[in-house]
């Protein structure tokens, strides 16, 4: 009987703790399954839903065409073969811009690892080197449906989570990347705050057009540099990882999207400290997803891959964006 009451006794201790604790934050798979499989490539977003993402990421831009294309520049030379295989085709800073090829060019693309175009070098020299399998570049539209797809077929649900990349260079050039991006988006249901999709943008300038113009409903995240500055439109505050700043965002924005670097400050594990952004923001009504956590280049202040998500659970983020969907677990 003692032994009884001292297990149930320890079971309501167990279960009180986990109330109190904040939930363990949920993971955005950055660029798919990036630390598995070349970023962004169907193979690596049917990786990254396996792997029980909660939500999937996509970086867009468009082509020639106008058609969303899923790639995180808006130049193809650090992801692909399009220097070989298009040669002649540059612009005059020598990079190969997604903007002058048509859809059915870049669909010849062969997709790599990143690379750096000058060396061959790859950024993360441990992650996929496998040959024989051709990977290709997928447009918003074929990204959205595979994950549709595998929601269905496993009963599953995982979001998603595109960026405009870029809006200001794209209407430079003349084109609109946010009103080809809100249709494929409505055309698979994502376009209230109930639906599983958060809009990411880092110009500020994008992201007011983005509500106030475009009309969207939908969730949406503004993304911070380092030392919690925004790019585009309203400059005057040169810092929105304060409380102030981060209250006027909330009149836009649904959450935040800073680097690691802003929610935990520090040049070693002994020193490291984390900083009043996660609370602030909170404060502001606002959810943080911090950028990006990588098992194979973690920040100085981290002694491994499951210390560095604890301390983001401690900070208390809502999500974080990780190449390495699953790791944590
Ligand atoms: O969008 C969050 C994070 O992905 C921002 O950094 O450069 O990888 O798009 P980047
Ligand atoms: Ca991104």
């Amino acid at each position: 009987m003692r032994s009884l009451a001292l297990a149930s006794s320890l079971l309501l201790a167990v279960a009180s703790l986990a109330v109190a604790a904040d939930p363990a934050p949920f993971e955005i798979a950055h660029r798919g399954a990036s630390g598995y499989l070349p970023e962004h490539t169907r193979e690596a977003v049917v990786m990254a839903h396996g792997l029980g993402a909660a939500y999937i990421e996509q970086d867009v831009v468009l082509c020639a065409d106008g058609v969303p294309v899923v790639l995180h520049d808006i130049h193809l030379d650090d992801v692909s073969d399009v220097a070989t295989r298009f040669p002649g085709r540059a612009r005059e800073d020598g990079k190969h811009y997604a903007l002058d090829f048509t859809l059915a060019e870049l669909k010849q693309l062969e997709m790599r690892e990143r690379f750096k175009p000058a060396t061959g070098e790859r950024v993360f020299p441990k992650r996929y080197s496998g040959s024989g399998t051709v990977f290709r570049l997928v447009t918003l539209e074929e990204s959205l449906a595979i994950i549709a797809g595998l929601n269905a077929s496993t009963g599953r649900e995982a979001g998603v989570y595109p960026e405009i990349k870029r809006p200001a260079w794209h209407l430079a050039q003349g084109k609109d990347l946010s009103s080809a991006v809100l249709p494929v988006l409505k055309r698979f249901g994502y376009q209230d705050k109930d639906d599983p999709c958060y809009l990411q943008c880092f110009e500020n300038a994008e992201v007011r057009r983005l509500r106030d113009t475009l009309g969207y409903q939908g969730r949406l995240i503004q993304l911070l540099g380092g030392g919690g500055k925004i790019s585009g439109g309203n400059t005057d505050k040169a810092k929105f990882g304060r409380l102030e700043g981060l209250q006027e965002l909330s009149k836009w924005v649904d959450g935040i999207g800073p680097p690691l670097g802003e929610i935990v400050m520090g040049e070693s594990v002994d020193d490291r400290r984390i900083t009043p952004l996660v609370a602030d923001a909170r404060a502001a009504g606002l959810a943080v997803h911090p950028y990006t956590a990588r098992a194979d280049d973690l920040p100085k202040w981290a002694s491994d891959y499951d210390d560095l998500i604890g301390l983001l659970r401690k900070a208390g983020v809502a999500g974080f964006f990780t190449d390495f969907p699953g790791l944590a677990r």
